[in-house]
């Protein structure tokens, strides 16, 4: 389980996360979405023990952040946004290097399951090549497959389809599925409504660093006076474009040739 408790993070003056308490709950998929730079990116981290809060605190698989960071942060698994990749491994030995760190028996059973991960994101045919050579897509995936290479309980997803092929994404909707029904606590941040509608159980939407509306689809759906889909429900609760502005400066652009 993950709950975070009062999570709170300002940065000098700023203050990106706000009190912000939730609790997602083993076999299910919790969907954080918000505008950019609302603080999922921020909440994340603080969950994941890489930024210390302001105040506040959070209990992964009831450890302590601030307390029990180790015990913690052995349970989880994490995609950034933006992995850091060491450029000069191939695919395989980044897997490989990132299971020695976990302590994971080096052995046939090993290997297997790491072929298996590779093989299904479509990589494994890449794998022995440098990662300065990958695409964002395929990046994102061998930083996917270094994430459940430990098979964690926990897994926290920043934007994982960010850039990925449609058979990618479905690969990825239905591992997280498959690992759903399997117990993990999976807590995912995207742009893309639609992933989330059809994956996540229960949504949370963040605006400024505080929780303006959590809940399932259909509560969400209540609370956003009977919108039907979660574009509908997001662009309500956080605000669409701007039609006045986008008009005036199609305006501006004059008669295109
Ligand atoms: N290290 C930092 N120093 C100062 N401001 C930061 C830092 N990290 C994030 N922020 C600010 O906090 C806000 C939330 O950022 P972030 O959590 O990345 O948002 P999101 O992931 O929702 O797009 C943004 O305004 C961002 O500029
Ligand atoms: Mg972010």
């Amino acid at each position: 389980m993950i709950e975070s408790l009062g999570l709170t993070k300002t940065f000098s003056e700023f203050t990106a996360v706000k009190d912000l308490s939730f609790k997602v709950e083993p076999g299910e998929i919790y969907g954080l979405l918000g505008p950019n730079g609302s603080g999922k990116s921020t909440t994340m981290k603080m969950l994941l023990g890489l930024l210390r809060p302001t105040s506040g605190t959070a209990r992964i698989a009831g450890h302590d952040i601030i307390n029990d960071v180790v015990a913690a942060k052995r349970v989880m698994g994490y995609v950034p946004e933006e992995p850091v990749l060491p450029e000069r491994l191939t695919g395989w030995e980044f897997i490989n290097y990132v299971a020695d760190i976990w302590r994971m028996p080096r052995g046939s059973q090993r290997q297997q399951d790491i072929e298996e991960l590779l093989t299904l994101l479509d990589i494994s045919d890449a794998s022995n090549d440098l990662i300065e050579t990958y695409s964002k897509g395929m990046s994102r995936k061998i930083s996917l497959v270094a994430a459940l290479v430990h098979r964690p309980k926990i897994l926290i997803l920043d934007e994982v389809q960010a850039g990925i092929d449609p058979r990618g994404a479905a690969t990825i909707k239905e591992i997280l599925n498959g690992l759903r029904s399997k117990g993990a606590t999976i807590l995912m941040s995207t742009h893309i409504l639609e992933i989330a509608e059809e994956l996540c159980v229960r949504i949370g939407i963040i605006k400024d660093g505080s929780m303006i509306a959590e809940g399932t689809m259909d509560e969400l759906r209540m609370m956003a006076e009977g919108q039907r889909n979660l574009e509908e429900i997001f662009l309500a609760l956080t605000g669409g474009p701007d039609m006045q502005r986008i008009a005036q400066y199609l305006r501006g652009s004059g008669e295109s040739s």
